[in-house]
């Protein structure tokens, strides 16, 4: 290489500097700043505080995922069953979110896509067999399996609108409030399946359109005088294309956004949550499908604590105070009620009965925790010994058949943060449709200077005669037809103008 060769590394350094902003930008995780100052929410010191009573408390369950399928695994529907006749039964929570990919839609080849009717009645008999419906209130939305190939919402293929609870009253963005001992809970439900939905494997992002979000933004306002407001929906928001200000933007007065669709990466990112820059937290939940995954989530007063669990993994417990403290989020919970609480409290279900529930704090046994009211045990403490920093909760459940469970978890009392780990940030914080225009420039832009070197520069390019020869003997001929065709104008000049038009062109 010649004199040339300085100016392609410099213009290349330039270019990757260029990326590495850009894509720092798009990433931004790294300086989440959350306002930490203890006293964030306005009813932190104010009663009602965590007592050894059973009220101001409720809880739900989160399913995602699930995957209805007339050609895989003949166990998932049956379990699925078992799980609505047998466990909901025990946890008998006050919803169940049904957070997408209700059904497969996947053809037998597992690569083309297809609604398919009996796999819609599957999931419509479980729920109805079952008679969960009678007796808690079931909130399922879109995810982008129940979304392929349907050309509108009133097309004969999307059967949400037939087969599902929600679609039947033709609800795919709405809220469900749920009054609690006077206080207000507001879930809102949004569908952010692009529509008309194309087929596999299109349609792996979720679209916003403006109308959505106008009708998002008036859930968002009917919910300014709730107690707490939680969201819920199938795509994280990293995946999300929306109009600016954005689908984060709208959410920002929720504590959590609930989700689903990545299935934990396969298993690689078991615990997908972290907190967006309005304070709030994004909560992936794995799936059915594969993992029979779901979610308890409750809360005791204005406090929010959750526990994401396989079937059959008895007991379920989930301690509510003092809560965990990476899930703390002092701008939408009345934190400061953790310092003025008298009794710790968790909720344990168990398909037997319980024998003995018994809590250790910072490895020092404390005391066995007694029921109040099924399923919430209480046990008294002085929150004053445990002031500052961070503590440590360890529970043990013993029931009459001889299962027993321990979790650990950590808590404050001032608000500590905890700090949620890079890969979950990374991939719910980030926009992943920046992120792929971006990767889409960078590899323009290496061709398009490929081929303009070659055109302009191609005497001055030698190939290195250390390299193994075969190596070499590849190289040339490669490098040899790519300087014909950039030297053939015929060829040269469409090829420019289809480029730049594909990049610039198609708005
Ligand atoms: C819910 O909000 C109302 C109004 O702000 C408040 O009076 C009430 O104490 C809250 N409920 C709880 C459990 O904090």
């Amino acid at each position: 290489m010649m004199a040339t060769r300085p100016r392609l590394i410099f213009i290349a350094l330039i270019v990757c500097a260029i990326l590495f902003w850009t894509l720092l930008g798009i990433f931004d995780f790294i300086k989440v700043e959350i306002d930490r100052n203890i006293d964030g929410h306005v009813r932190s010191n104010s009663p009602p505080f965590p007592d050894d009573r059973f009220h101001h408390l409720f809880w739900v369950v989160q399913i995602s995922d699930i995957h209805v399928s007339r050609f895989h695994d003949p166990k998932r529907v049956p379990d699925f069953t078992r799980l609505l006749e047998e466990d909901l039964k025990v946890i008998d929570p006050h919803l169940v979110l049904a957070t997408g990919d209700l059904t497969d839609a996947k053809s037998l080849d597992g690569i083309g896509s297809t609604q398919y009717k009996d796999e819609w009645q599957q999931y419509r008999d479980a729920l109805q067999k079952s008679g969960v419906l009678k007796w808690t209130k079931w909130l399922d939305v879109r995810g982008n399996h129940d979304a392929f190939n349907v050309a509108e919402l009133k097309s004969d293929s999307n059967m949400f609108r037939t087969h599902s609870v929600k679609g039947r009253e033709e609800q795919y963005n709405y809220i469900e409030n749920v009054h609690i001992d006077g206080s207000t809970y507001s879930f809102v439900a949004m569908d952010a399946c692009p529509k008309p939905g194309p087929k596999r494997p299109f349609n792996f992002f979720g679209v916003l359109s403006n109308e959505s979000l106008t009708e998002l933004e008036e859930l968002s306002r009917q919910t300014k005088n709730s107690n707490m407001t939680i969201w819920f929906g199938h795509y994280p928001t990293s995946v999300i294309v929306s109009p600016y200000p954005g689908v984060r933007h709208f959410m920002r007065g929720a504590t959590a956004y609930l989700c689903g669709h990545l299935h934990t990466l396969a298993g690689l990112v078991p615990n997908m949550y972290t907190m967006q820059k309005s304070g709030g937290l994004e909560l992936e939940l794995g799936d059915w499908k594969d993992n029979r995954k779901f979610r308890v989530l409750a809360i005791d007063h204005d406090l929010m604590s959750f526990t994401d669990v396989s079937l059959d993994d008895w007991p379920i417990i989930l301690v509510t105070n003092p809560k965990h403290a990476l899930f703390t989020t002092p701008l939408h919970e009345p934190t400061g009620r953790i310092r003025q609480s008298s009794h710790i409290r968790i909720l344990v279900f168990s398909n037997s009965d319980v024998e003995s529930v018994t809590v250790s704090l910072d490895g020092k046994y404390h005391g066995l925790a007694v029921s109040s009211w099924k399923p919430l045990y209480v046990l008294p403490w002085q929150p004053s010994d445990f002031s500052t920093g961070v503590h440590e909760i360890e529970v043990t459940v013993k029931d009459i058949l001889g299962n027993e469970k321990t979790i650990k978890q950590p808590f404050s009392v001032d608000n500590t943060k905890l700090s949620f780990d890079v890969l979950p940030r990374m991939i719910l914080m980030a926009n992943m449709a920046s992120v792929m225009q971006v990767l889409f420039g960078a590899v323009y832009i290496v061709y398009m200077s490929v081929m303009l070197t070659l055109r302009f520069y191609w005497r001055h390019i030698a190939i290195s005669a250390s390299l193994p020869s075969c190596l070499v003997n590849c190289l040339k001929v490669w490098s040899t037809r790519l300087c014909m065709l950039a030297n053939t104008d015929k060829i040269f000049y469409p090829l420019m103008i289809f480029n730049i038009y594909i990049a610039v062109g198609s708005n």
